[in-house]
């Protein structure tokens, strides 16, 4: 068993049901390991709709904007990609990255009143310190709508030993902000529903 197994996994079939009707979460998976979410949508592209989300437990080559490594401790953040097809420009995904960040500050604070806030272009800020970030690839695809890869990263149960000496000056989590250990299942299950509600208003 791996560490990852050993903590609060998050459950697939209770995510599933929470998603059911929904565009995004029209397929969850949760994994315990990947190299980096995003690889995989991108891998599970050609067979899936738009909306497939695939968590991981533990990410082994995380990374994030700019070629930067993302840190994932196994079992403490919520690690996540959706597959979209947004029928937009690439030169409007900007819109995407800005939308995806806005959802999870509120989710934040609908959940926990945190007064969480974007620092954009790709950041959620928590007492000054980065909590999440949101990481979009797109890959144009000839005669369809683009593919949009959009991977979200989230700290929510590390304490600052969980990060490395040089992200624990500026990185901080959920709990550390709030002192109080979160519940990921439940977080996760308002970030698709908010993340689906506010994607149909995004589209219209
Ligand atoms: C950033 O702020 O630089 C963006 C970070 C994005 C991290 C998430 S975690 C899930 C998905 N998979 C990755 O490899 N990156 C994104």
């Amino acid at each position: 068993m791996s560490r990852a197994d050993t903590l609060d996994r998050l459950n697939a079939a209770d995510l599933r049901s929470a998603c059911a009707d929904q565009r995004i979460g029209n397929r969850v998976e949760v994994l315990g390991e990947a190299t980096s979410t995003n690889d995989v949508v991108l891998k599970m592209a050609a067979e899936n709709d738009e909306g497939l989300v695939i968590f991981a437990e533990r990410q082994t080559a995380g990374r994030g904007q700019y070629g930067n490594h993302w840190e994932s401790a196994a079992g403490k953040g919520l690690w996540f990609s959706i597959l979209l097809r947004p029928k937009i420009p690439p030169a409007e995904a900007s819109r995407l990255t800005a939308w995806a960040g806005e959802t999870v500050a509120l989710t934040i604070n609908e959940q926990l009143s945190l007064g969480a806030t974007v620092k954009p272009p790709n950041d959620v800020y928590v007492a000054e310190r980065k909590v999440a970030g949101i990481l979009l690839e797109l890959r144009v695809v000839a005669n369809s709508p683009n593919l949009g890869i959009l991977g979200i990263g989230i700290n929510v149960n590390q304490n600052l030993k969980d990060f490395s000496e040089e992200l624990s000056l500026k990185a901080g989590s959920l709990t550390m902000a709030g002192g109080t250990p979160v519940n990921r299942q439940k977080l996760a299950v308002a970030l698709l529903q908010n993340l689906d509600r506010t994607y149909r208003v995004f589209l219209s």
